[in-house]
């Protein structure tokens, strides 16, 4: 297959910037960078690699995530190793790194911090980065997550500073934290079918339903956050377009303070933050 039959193999599935995403395809295969491809600077394919860039280009005309094909993606600078036990890192997300650095920017002890269901790792990961005497507990219910985010933390030689536990929300887990961090599953269930195909049918849909009002790990995460807080803890969330107001609601309910939410560049609330006073 060349790299126009490629092209126009993605553009009949209706896949948008076809051609970018074949020359990443080709990238993938022969192991160079976009430019490379472009400049056509790359040796031919041998049968082998040809045979794994149809395969990659099928897979991706049948939607699977490009990140998933790549088996990696980037956030907050940092390289994460994704496959289908975890959600692909979104760049909203970075919100809640960028949260953790401003509030914990000067700490007067390290702190201690948890993030709940950790997925990719891509959250804890980059704050440990940025947080050089920070420690953490990251848990998730998936234990494929777990063992990823774990190969991500040895990557990124955070590892020895992360405890990883295989629990729901943070049952179990007698720390108390200083602050507390989590993408948690949002959607509404009857919107998941709504999603594009690449993530209805390719990312975990244990990663992404949030029952029926997409409330349903948010609130007794809200309630097992402020438990597990120390006094003046941070506790920040992500959550959907269009939840801020209800989520505010909650966080206030539970005893949170200086409740308020932030808005993502698309200019969507996407996250919302209080402090356990
Ligand atoms: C939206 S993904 C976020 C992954 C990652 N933190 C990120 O931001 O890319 C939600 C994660 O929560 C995990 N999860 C779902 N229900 C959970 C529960 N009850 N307790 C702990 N983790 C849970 C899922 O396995 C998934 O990894």
């Amino acid at each position: 297959m060349t790299l126009e039959q490629a092209i126009s193999v993605l553009e009949k599935a209706g896949i948008e910037n076809a051609r970018f995403e074949a020359q990443l395809l080709l990238g993938i295969t022969v192991k160079a960078s976009r430019a490379q491809i472009i400049a056509e600077t790359y040796p031919p394919l041998t049968p082998e690699q040809t045979h794994r860039f149809i395969q990659l280009v099928l897979e991706r005309r049948n939607r699977v995530p490009l990140a998933y094909l790549r088996g990696s993606q980037e956030f907050y600078g940092l390289t994460f190793a994704v496959g289908e036990e975890v959600l692909i890192p979104r760049p909203e997300t970075e919100l809640l790194v960028d949260f953790a650095r401003e509030k914990l920017a000067d700490p007067v002890t390290p702190p201690l911090i948890a993030d709940v269901g950790t997925g990719s790792g891509c959250i804890v990961i980059s704050v440990l980065k940025h947080l050089p005497i920070a420690t953490a507990v990251a848990t998730d219910i998936s234990a494929n997550a777990l063992t990823l985010a774990r190969r991500n933390a040895q990557a990124n030689e955070v590892a020895h500073r992360v405890d990883w536990v295989r629990t729901n929300l943070l049952d179990g887990i007698t720390s108390k934290f200083d602050m507390i961090l989590s993408n948690p599953p949002y959607i509404p269930a009857a919107e998941v079918a709504k999603l594009q195909p690449e993530v209805k049918d390719n990312e975990p849909l244990l990663a992404l339903d949030g029952g029926e009002d997409g409330f349903a790990i948010v609130r007794p995460l809200i309630e097992s956050a402020f438990r597990s807080l120390k006094r003046g803890g941070y506790f920040a969330l992500e959550i959907a377009r269009g939840q801020a107001p209800d989520a505010i609601i909650l966080l206030e309910r539970a005893g949170f303070q200086g409740v308020d939410a932030r808005r993502d560049l698309a200019g969507i609330e996407r996250v919302v933050f209080g402090r356990k006073p």
